[in-house]
């Protein structure tokens, strides 16, 4: 799947003859899963139509600040809805306008609201790009963090060859595809991620115990994809047959939650991100047996204790961790998911329901609700859990960028 799979993207086209190359630029964008906005600027409907972009996006067009009678587009929620916005083609015009704060039309109002990396790819004739009006320009608008996606050397709609054609829809999107990639790279980087895994085991004598179905996937897909994005991770995990695939990741193995909690401890307070996959024990035999238990009456009692809440116990003393935790219910899920995020003091919890078909223990598959510490609900799509993981990580830089 595209890193920029729900993405949301304002693309602004300005008046170029370039402009017909965004037709293609949209198509891709929504073939990898983005969420396109175009805005155009009244200009530009001369070199593509509005409708034409309508349709490949699947939304309106917006090209100017009323709607309807007495409607208007609000450029501040459009600027703040997005993730990116790029501008492309960017004439010398509009670049002239970005560069000195005006904004006589729609796109550029949203530009100056905009609050998202915003990228632009200039286009225009060899002469117009080599003036130095132009160079000022882009210097200004890059030295306020804007990208420029540099424009190619070729030839041009006025028929003279040079520097200038906008870049291909192809690079454009190889482009912004690496700068999400990187900006969740290197958000990890020596941040030390700690997971824990899988079920715990909590003996009743040498050959028993009290366990459960996990089997360690969504903890251990979590720690691949950490360390995928630069994190020093380790990962402590109850019993499992799963092995990771980087050679990076510290891997502590613990039976009993006991084991777990004590793990959880040594590594806390060094800890950036910790994130609690694993299916703890809330209670354990009160007695183990020294020896095998051997077959008496009809029926046997067991006394359990309470085993502590590791999470919980974290959550207290935490400093600036940022904590996450699972809820894995059955009823009453996203009350219960809330109550579980507020006692244990979480940054973020990862609601997953046995009542939905794919989710939960041993499946391949799992659906989430990620619900933050604001209550804000976000419920996800049922997916590998490979991918689960990788939406997990983001939602957690989102959330730690924040
Ligand atoms: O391992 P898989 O087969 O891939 O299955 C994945 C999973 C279903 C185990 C996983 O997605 C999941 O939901 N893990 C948490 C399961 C769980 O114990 O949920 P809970 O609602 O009982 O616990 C809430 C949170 O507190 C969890 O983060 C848990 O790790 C933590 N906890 C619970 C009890 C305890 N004593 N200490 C804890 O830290």
């Amino acid at each position: 799947m595209s890193v920029l799979s729900g993405k949301k993207i304002i693309l602004g086209i300005s008046g170029g003859i370039a402009a017909y190359k965004t037709a293609s630029f949209v198509r891709l964008l929504i073939k990898a899963g983005a969420q396109v906005q175009v805005i155009m600027s009244p200009a530009s409907c001369a070199f593509i139509t509005p409708l034409t972009l309508a349709t490949l996006s699947k939304r309106p067009v917006y090209t100017q600040f009323e709607k309807d009678f007495g409607e208007w587009t609000n450029h501040v929620e459009l600027g703040l809805w997005a993730d990116l916005m790029i501008m492309a083609p960017a004439t010398a015009n509009t670049l002239a306008k970005m560069a000195n704060g005006l904004c006589d039309n729609l796109l550029l109002a949203t530009y100056l609201s905009a609050k998202c990396p915003v990228f632009f790819a200039p286009a225009m004739d060899l002469d117009m790009f080599a003036h130095p009006s132009t160079k000022e320009n882009i210097r200004k608008l890059k030295s306020y963090g804007n990208i420029e996606i540099e424009s190619a050397y070729g030839e041009l709609a006025s028929g003279l060859i040079g520097q200038g054609r906008m870049a291909e829809p192809e690079d454009m999107l190889q482009t912004i595809t690496d700068f999400f990639n990187n900006e969740s790279t290197l958000y990890l980087k020596a941040k030390k991620v700690v997971i824990t895994a899988g079920p715990t085991y909590e003996p009743i004598d040498p050959v028993r115990f009290i366990g459960n179905h996990s089997t360690g996937k969504m903890g251990f897909d979590i720690a691949n994809e950490a360390a995928k994005r630069g994190a020093d991770v380790v990962l402590i995990t109850g019993p499992t047959s799963l092995t990771t695939t980087n050679d990076s990741i510290k891997v502590v193995k613990v039976l009993s939650a006991k084991e777990m909690y004590q793990a959880c401890h040594e590594v806390f307070s060094s800890a950036d991100i910790v994130i609690g996959a694993a299916a703890v024990a809330d209670y354990r035999p009160k007695v183990v047996a020294d020896q095998k238990i051997k077959k008496n009456d009809e029926e046997f009692t067991i006394v359990l204790e309470k085993n502590p809440d590791i999470l919980a116990s974290l959550g207290a003393i935490k400093t600036n961790q940022f904590l996450v935790g699972f809820a894995l219910e059955t009823e009453n899920e996203i009350e219960y998911a809330k109550s579980k995020l507020k006692k244990k003091n979480l940054d973020l919890i990862v609601l997953n329901s046995l009542n939905d078909k794919g989710a939960g223990f041993g499946k391949p598959t799992n659906k989430v609700t990620f619900i933050d510490k604001d209550f804000t609900i976000f419920p996800q799509e049922l997916k590998s859990k490979e991918a689960v993981a990788k939406d997990i990580i983001d939602q957690i830089v989102k959330s730690y960028v924040e």
